[in-house]
């Protein structure tokens, strides 16, 4: 894609363009924003489409959804190292059970760290880590993988092995990252739970995975006070029963915590012992093997125990991140998630480190102790790319254009967006107030079940804000009706893949009907995302939202079912209902509709009482905005709660189709 503009202007297309459907309505003039020629031009994304003799990245990405497993073949030999090479690049014999790279081997770690730490990288940088306090710890690759080494061994130690699930609930320090890679290395999978989650998530989790091994810490910090890991995990643990054998625990925080004879014992103590710095093997995984299981919310009360494999996730996690955020040898790269996330997983944990990039990790939050605080670590460190969600730019744009004008921004060169549908307004003010006009936004779409980047832009496409432009090199993506038409220009439809990728889910543990069931089911032979979507006259992408029971608050995926059940758990709830409604910072908000039981009073008290209840069980996310008592909620004549409904009323719509409405 070449571009004669300069690279900081803004071309106003024609007149027609009506597209801004995120924003105040539909505008009659749709701005491109350019990407800077140079920076389009010297893209790694663009090399390889010179490379294969193409003049534009389009007419590279019509030849790989031609050629998917060619595309796909190329990448893996680009990005990877492979202890034995495939035999087939996919397998669809059992769809939509789809094996990638058959029978070829591997390990990520390997990829990620030791062929850096014994190579050119060896005294690279890889980690720059600041605490909230503002305590530095820096790895280079080497040493990075002497952690992971030693932590492998005290796995080891503990009777970890390959195949068992271990599960983590750490707080943002290096040692998450050490303690997953570790568990990769024995070729063991972990499941990690996000430090914010609470008590009733944890222990669910630990139970599915039936984990004999659970890590975690003594505590983190968030906003200068301490979450209390330790404390949750006991009571998760306990709730668990007989699973749990051994709980290792990371001292960062150095309060006093309970240790259960037996049970518990400290990291840095097994660490200490005799021979924790020997070699410890890397395990060759098949391609197809699991990698690691991460729970992600969908329509009912029981998390799904996502499963990733061994091979595919990270051709597909290098590829989309060399390719849409340009990863070079010189960028100081930065994602602010959390590493417990999938975006983390991806694009933390493992991405930046098979590119052998160096990355910067902040343990606390944005404004602490000042809202300035991720543009002073930005100037820094002199980090070149961010990767945030739009509820943290919504959140700090509130603070005005005066606070990141307090600091030098002039190395950043790409910006990143993911979570949820960025509202233009947020999109403008990041464009323009921290990139300088000068970062084009990658705005990614994609799923902790897709592994990796599904539709985003890269450093050469045109954008438009709020859209994530189009699918990624190799995916094919469209917008359909309910029958499975295209659905028409500008009309919403359901967002859908029309074929495997590589870092797919491979199915859900212990639960592969549910699998098919859920995404492959709506559509046959299509995966759907649970997404709804629109494409414009230019075939970009415009997503929506959710069309099943899922909330999105901060761009954290949560169940309506896990919330509702959270609230029968509390003895003055009889029944209850949770919904999204839209809020200016976080995206949604939770609202619930509860029925109390007898003897019980609606009073305000009761319902912060309640609000606080679920925040405990389930997490300070999940606290929900609003409790309204109802004496009756609206059902289904076989008895399911008409959540759509409860939306329509409050949002003061109509109600739409009442036919199926009880009595
Ligand atoms: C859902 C997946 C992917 C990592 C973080 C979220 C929404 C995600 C975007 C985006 C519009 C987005 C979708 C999707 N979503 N990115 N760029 N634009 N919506 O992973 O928790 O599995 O959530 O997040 O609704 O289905 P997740």
């Amino acid at each position: 894609m070449t571009h004669k503009e300069s690279p900081v202007e803004e071309i106003s297309a024609t007149a027609s363009k009506t597209t801004d459907q995120n924003g105040a309505g539909k505008s009659a003039q749709q701005k491109f924003y350019l990407p800077p020629e140079e920076l389009a031009q010297n893209s790694n994304i663009m090399a390889y489409a010179r490379e294969k003799g193409f003049a534009s990245v389009d007419e590279l990405y019509q030849w790989t959804i031609q050629n998917p497993q060619q595309f796909w073949g190329e990448m893996a030999t680009r990005f990877l190292d492979w202890y034995q090479p495939w035999n087939h690049v996919l397998d669809e014999s059992q769809a939509p059970f789809y094996k990638w790279f058959t029978r070829a081997t591997t390990n990520i770690v390997h990829n990620a760290i030791e062929r850096h730490a014994n190579g050119a990288n060896r005294d690279k940088t890889a980690l720059i880590w600041e605490s909230e306090q503002g305590e530095v710890r820096r790895f280079t690759y080497a040493e990075f993988a002497a952690e992971v080494n030693r932590f492998a061994n005290v796995l080891k130690s503990q009777g970890v092995k390959r195949g068992d699930i271990v599960t983590v609930y750490l707080s943002r320090v290096p040692e998450l990252l050490f303690a997953m890679h570790a568990i990769v290395k024995l070729g063991a999978l972990h499941s990690v739970v996000y430090g914010g989650f609470s008590t009733d998530a944890l222990h669910s989790r630990i139970l599915d995975a039936k984990s004999r091994v659970v890590i975690t810490g003594d505590g983190g910090w968030m906003n200068n006070k301490i979450v209390e890991l330790k404390k949750i995990t006991d009571a998760a643990v306990d709730e668990a029963g007989e699973v749990v054998e051994h709980v290792i625990v990371v001292r960062r925080t150095g309060h006093d915590v309970m240790i259960k004879e037996g049970r518990d014992v400290w990291y840095h103590e097994l660490a200490a012992q005799p021979g924790m710095d020997e070699p410890c093997a890397t395990e060759q995984m098949d391609a197809e093997d699991p990698m690691f299981l991460l729970y992600t919310s969908g329509s009912t009360g029981t998390p799904k125990g996502l499963v990733h494999s061994c091979g595919g996730y990270q051709v597909q996690v290098a590829t989309t991140l060399s390719f849409t955020f340009d990863i070079k040898p010189d960028d100081v790269y930065w994602c602010t998630a959390d590493p417990g996330w999938i975006t983390g997983h991806s694009y933390i944990v493992y991405g930046p480190m098979i590119l052998g990039a160096t990355q910067v990790m902040y343990e606390g939050a944005p404004t602490y102790p000042n809202p300035g605080r991720w543009w002073e670590i930005a100037q820094k460190y002199g980090v070149t790319i961010i990767y945030t969600a739009p509820t943290a730019v919504r959140s700090l744009m509130r603070f005005g254009d005066d606070v990141p004008a307090q600091y030098d921004l002039s190395k950043l060169r790409l910006l990143g967006s993911v979570g949820e549908p960025i509202n233009p307004e947020a999109w403008r003010w990041y464009h323009r107030v921290v990139g300088q006009n000068r970062c084009p936004i990658m705005d990614t779409w994609w799923q902790t079940e897709t592994g990796a980047f599904m539709i985003t832009p890269n450093p050469t496409t045109p954008l438009k804000p709020g859209s994530g432009t189009k699918p990624f090199l190799g995916i094919e993506a469209d917008v359909l009706t309910e029958e499975g038409q295209p659905a028409r220009q500008s009309d919403d439809g359901l967002l859908v893949i029309k074929r495997p990728w590589p870092s797919m889910l491979r199915t859900i543990h212990g639960d592969p009907q549910r699998y098919v069931d859920t995404y492959w089911s709506r559509l046959p032979g299509l995966y759907t995302a649970g997404d709804s979507a629109r494409r414009d006259e230019d075939g970009y992408f415009w997503v929506i939202g959710r069309i099943d029971d899922v909330i999105k608050v901060s761009g954290y995926r949560l169940g309506t079912a896990e919330v509702e059940s959270a609230l029968v758990s509390h003895p003055a709830v009889a029944e209850a209902a949770a919904i999204g409604l839209p809020h200016e910072l976080k995206g949604n908000a939770i609202h619930t509709f509860v029925i109390l039981r007898q003897g019980y009073e609606a009073t305000d008290a009761l319902a912060e009482e309640l609000r606080k209840h679920v925040g405990k069980e389930m997490g300070p996310i999940a606290r929900p905005e609003a409790v309204n008592f109802v004496p009756n909620l609206p059902k289904t004549r076989s008895g399911k709660i008409m959540r759509r409904v409860l939306k329509a009323r409050s949002l003061g719509l109509p109600e739409g189709d009442l036919s199926t409405l009880e009595g």
